[in-house]
């Protein structure tokens, strides 16, 4: 009896041990298969190239000082990852255009948030993903787009996003201006908080960046 019973602790065991590697290794493929597509548009265009990546790394480092559990975590980074997968469907001529754009054409650059969340929001797990995509242009004061969302509207990864985003386009060279300095960066974001950025998400960004 005794033996029976502990053979179906130890089958329990193993049951959950096998669970838990197949979990850890469907992660590891969701994030692998982000990191495949948004390479794609890293090679159209490479004067952004590991811009995502290192706006995953800036998100999920203010997600954990915001106290995020894992799950919502992993979200977010995926997200961060993503949140340009759209610019996939801009043509090559905005996209690559290194000049100031027509308003016609910022009109092209300002689907791509609509263009990822098409291509997510299909697929199941990666739902809520597709919310946080399509939103990382909204603005806190409700300016910003598509959807025009105002505050705490915004998905939280989104504002997370919005912040980590700006930071990398500041502190890096654009074909237009030269990378702005740390405290020049900071200094850009904290002028724009509550207008642009949630100040709770600013401030757990700074701490982070620390
Ligand atoms: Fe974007």
């Amino acid at each position: 009896m005794l033996t029976a019973t502990t053979q179906r602790v130890e089958d329990g065991q193993a049951l959950r041990y096998r669970f838990m590697e197949m979990e850890d290794r469907y992660r590891k493929q969701a994030l692998a298969m982000a990191c495949a597509l948004i390479s794609l548009v890293d090679l159209r265009d490479a004067y952004t190239g590991g811009h995502s990546s290192r706006v995953a790394s800036y998100a999920r480092a203010t997600a954990l000082r915001l106290g995020l559990p894992d799950g919502q975590l992993d979200k977010v980074v995926m997200g961060a990852l993503l949140h340009d997968i759209g610019k996939i469907g801009v043509p090559d001529h905005v996209l690559l255009k290194r000049g100031r754009l027509t308003d016609e054409e910022f009109a092209h650059i300002k689907k791509h948030p609509e263009l990822g969340w098409m291509a997510l929001k299909n697929i199941e797990d990666f739902k809520p993903i597709s919310l946080i995509v399509l939103h990382h242009h909204e603005r806190m004061d409700g300016v910003g787009y598509p959807g025009g969302l105002k505050g705490n509207a915004i998905p939280l990864g989104s504002r997370i996003i919005a912040v980590a985003d700006s930071y990398d386009a500041l502190t890096t060279d654009r074909p237009y201006r030269t990378a702005r300095t740390k405290q020049q960066a900071i200094d850009e974001l904290l002028r724009c908080v509550d207008v642009q950025f949630d100040s709770r998400v600013l401030a757990a960004f700074l701490d982070a960046l620390d």
